[in-house]
């Protein structure tokens, strides 16, 4: 079985289960132009002519292939607006396994989410911040953050910062002080519902002021199933799981599950794992193509057709401050995680007066 991944950029981003991708892809260079205005209304009625009329390439010039997939991406989402949901859908992106690309799915979802019209916002619920560097909000020690909010009962509102490269993304930043947290949270009157009492409140007095609905509110967990992880089982309304294409990406996953029946039957009845995204997927592995089958065998209507490729753009994108989505918006990793973003919100209850 081969396991290399010598090559990190020239991968597959897509394990052959959407329509018409083949099994083969590669980072494109990063000049691919991309109008965050969007293409003018008109020529929403001619993308399936566009994309139609992008050239097919067969499996043995992969680059060609990748290259056409990205085309049509860029046609297809270029301006889109996507739906909004019914009401505010709260997700929260958990796995206890470290590294599986957490943060990195929620800033990028949440990013695509936004620049696609919705109104966000990414509750940093990890005291290693990464979410917050991402999104390039301030979250230096003092900084009101969600610890404030959580073991202080500050308002969350107080908390919330825009994010300085997307407008209509919103964050919470997670500041060093939060690293105390788990600890200090045991001793407090209803541990497990502090954030949720805060969110709840939060949207409750918006809605009263007559203020804009919140599409989504994505919560980036912590690598462990303690009480922050809690109490982000308890605040969301689904749970959306990263899954690394490696062998031990099934190991734990039982356990997460368990965790999550457990929240769902004591402490907050409404919660299902709504979402598996496949990450860092390599298809030329037959390893990441046997976990992405499993994965997909055992929750097929869970699992996003869409696979996020490895990609050196995405994980240079954080080191500026920034989503891949404004970093390289026209690269690999960019436009499958604004496919990935899209199928989220497709997937949802909409609103029928909007779209
Ligand atoms: N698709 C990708 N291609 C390349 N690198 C990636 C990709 N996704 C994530 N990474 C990198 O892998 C590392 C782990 O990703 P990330 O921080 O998102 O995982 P995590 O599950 O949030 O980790 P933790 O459990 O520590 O919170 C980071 O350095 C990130 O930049
Ligand atoms: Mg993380």
């Amino acid at each position: 079985m081969s396991t290399s991944t010598e090559h990190v950029d020239d991968v597959p981003q897509n394990d052959g289960t959407a329509t018409g991708d083949p099994h083969v892809s590669r980072e494109t260079a990063p000049a691919l132009s991309w109008a965050h205005g969007g293409l003018p209304p008109a020529i929403d009625g001619h993308r399936a002519a566009l994309v139609a009329s992008v050239p097919m390439a067969d499996e043995s010039t992969p680059l060609a292939a990748q290259l056409a997939i990205d085309a049509r991406r860029r046609i297809e989402l270029q301006g889109r607006q996507f739906p909004r949901p019914a009401r505010t859908r709260i997700i929260t992106v958990a796995n206890q396994k470290g590294g599986v690309g957490k943060t990195t799915t929620t800033v990028n979802i949440a990013a695509g989410l936004a620049q696609s019209g919705l109104k966000v916002l990414v509750i940093d619920n990890d005291p290693q911040g990464n979410a917050s560097t991402a999104l390039g909000l301030e979250h230096r020690a003092g900084t009101p953050s969600i610890y404030e909010v959580l073991v202080e009962d500050e308002p969350l509102a107080n908390t919330i910062q825009e994010c300085p490269s997307v407008p209509g993304l919103y964050g919470v930043p997670a500041t060093i002080d939060l690293s105390g947290a788990e600890i200090e949270l045991v001793s407090l009157v209803s541990r497990e519902t502090r954030l949720r009492r805060a969110l709840d409140a939060y949207l409750a007095e918006r809605e009263e002021r007559g203020e804009e609905q919140i599409d989504y509110v994505l919560v980036d967990c912590p690598p462990s199933l303690g009480l922050l992880t809690v109490n982000a089982f308890v605040v969301g309304r689904e749970v959306l799981i990263p899954i690394q294409c490696e062998y031990y990406a099934l190991e734990g996953l039982s356990q997460l599950l368990k965790t999550i029946e457990l929240i769902k039957a004591h402490l907050n009845p409404e919660l299902r794992v709504s979402t598996i995204l496949l990450t860092m997927y390599d298809g030329r592995t037959n390893l990441a193509q046997q976990v992405a089958a499993e994965v997909r065998e055992h929750f097929p209507d869970q699992t996003l057709r869409t696979t996020v490729p490895r990609s050196v753009r995405i994980s240079e994108a954080p080191s500026h401050a920034q989503t891949v989505m404004t970093y390289d918006p026209g690269s690999t990793g960019s436009l499958a995680y604004l496919e990935a973003a899209r199928e989220l919100a497709e997937r949802a209850p909409q609103r029928a007066d909007l779209r």
